[in-house]
């Protein structure tokens, strides 16, 4: 596609936040991480990259491995491998420096494709300096990261990638992913470039930096994802942490919780874990649907994967409002009220405290006041916490699986204008 304006304001405000001069577009992060990995077997000319056990990039195939007593085996549920992963990726520990060191010691690997603290897995967060070992490329994947603030983690710990990829939320929900990478990246793949070659590479596609989405991405960096909003989120993220550690600490249970930025999770074991093995050991199946269901049942919905919180900036917190208007000191409820005080959102439209989890389930409406999106529980969409006196509404813009209305508002005018 031809670029619009927006790609250079996109791309200078990339530049800014990450410190990183180039960026491309492409429509998923796992375009990104996929481009990434190609640029990086083409500078380097060595056939396999690194990667984490029990990490996840998207559907990027060299990913889909891990170890299974120390051997590099296909993972669990990998649907059609075009090659045995084994072959194309090493894995390692995440945090273990001295397998890092030697697995890049053969000299064949071309990138570590990383997120920079574990995320998929719950919230694993490297140890101090782990991310300084070199001997090859590094990618980070800051498409969940970004909930260390505006620069992802990548700013917050002062990192120096040579590619950095950004997904999922940058556009707000609207199909968008940006990856970026150094001066002498760049150089390197300007010296490898040939006009007549530049349509075969395996790299971008038709609609990569399309105008709708660079529009979204331009919204959601000015409008959604901006340093107020972390200066918002990240404290009710510090309190919610508190709140589940003492719940734990009050019932004596084996549990942990972790914290990154605006995101925080609790897992199912008694020490913080070090590495994707120990999180996903801690991982128990039936425990995490269990206490699934019963939030379910009290108007809560967790994230469909373990036990992910995250505030929206739109949150509203409990404290602000209590008693803050008049209905609520008529009745002391501390229910938020839509249309007195400060507060712009009433009590969500969700099943009360007798939710059947089933069919029922599937066609009950719910209604996020903060961007007034229709959607139904089931869908991936439906992403809303009622966590003791936060709502956490489906256009949170760590996670934007619905359009936020800021950059619909934004968007739609410019689009049809
Ligand atoms: C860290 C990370 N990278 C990349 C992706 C892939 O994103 P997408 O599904 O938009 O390609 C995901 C998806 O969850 C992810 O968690």
């Amino acid at each position: 596609m031809l670029p619009s304006e927006d790609a250079i304001l996109v791309g200078e405000e990339l530049q800014k936040r990450f410190g990183l001069p180039y960026w491309q577009f492409a429509l998923t992060a796992t375009d990104a991480n996929r481009f990434s990995i190609r640029l990086a077997r083409h500078i380097t000319g060595r056939p396999k990259i690194l990667v984490f056990n029990w990490c996840y990039h998207g559907t990027v195939d060299e990913s889909f491995i891990t170890l299974s007593g120390g051997i590099a085996k296909a993972r669990r549920g990998n649907i059609g491998p075009p090659v045995d992963p084994a072959v194309t990726t090493s894995v390692v520990e995440f945090n273990d420096l001295a397998a890092l060191e030697t697995a890049l010691k053969n000299e064949d690997v071309a990138c570590v494709l990383a997120e920079p603290a574990l995320t998929n897995v719950g919230i694993v967060l490297p140890e101090p300096g782990y991310h300084a070992a070199r001997g090859t490329l590094m990618i980070l994947d800051e498409t969940h990261t970004i909930c260390a603030g505006p620069g992802g983690y990548t700013r917050a710990e002062n990192l120096e990638p040579d590619f950095l990829v950004f997904g999922k939320p940058i556009a707000g929900g609207v199909p968008g992913a940006a990856y970026g990478f150094t001066a002498e990246i760049a150089q390197c793949i300007t010296d490898r470039q040939n006009l007549e070659d530049c349509d075969t590479g395996g790299i971008g596609g038709t609609l990569a930096g399309n105008a709708l989405s660079l529009a979204a991405m331009r919204a959601t960096l000015q409008k959604v994802l901006t340093q107020d909003a972390f200066d918002r989120m990240i404290p009710m993220a510090e309190r919610w942490t508190e709140g589940v550690a003492k719940g734990i600490a009050d019932f004596e249970l084996p549990w942990t919780v972790t914290r990154l930025g605006c995101r925080a999770e609790y897992l199912f074991a008694p020490e913080t874990p070090r590495n994707g093995t120990e999180a996903h050991d801690a991982m128990d199946f039936e425990l995490e649907r269990f206490m699934h269901l019963y939030a379910m049942n009290r108007g809560i919905l967790l994230t469909p994967f373990h036990n992910i919180a995250m505030p929206s900036r739109d949150c509203w917190d409990r404290r602000f409002h209590q008693g803050n208007t008049k209905s609520q000191r008529r009745t002391g409820s501390t229910r938020p009220s839509a249309v007195e005080g400060n507060c712009r959102h009433q009590p969500l439209d969700v099943a009360g405290p007798s939710v059947q989890f089933g069919p029922s389930l599937r066609s009950r409406p719910f209604l996020c006041e903060p961007c007034g999106f229709k959607t139904f529980f089931a869908t991936p969409t439906a992403i809303l916490c009622n966590l003791r006196g936060y709502e956490l509404s489906c256009c949170s813009p760590q996670i934007s699986l619905c359009l936020c209305d800021s950059v619909v508002k934004s968007v739609a005018p410019r689009m049809v204008g």
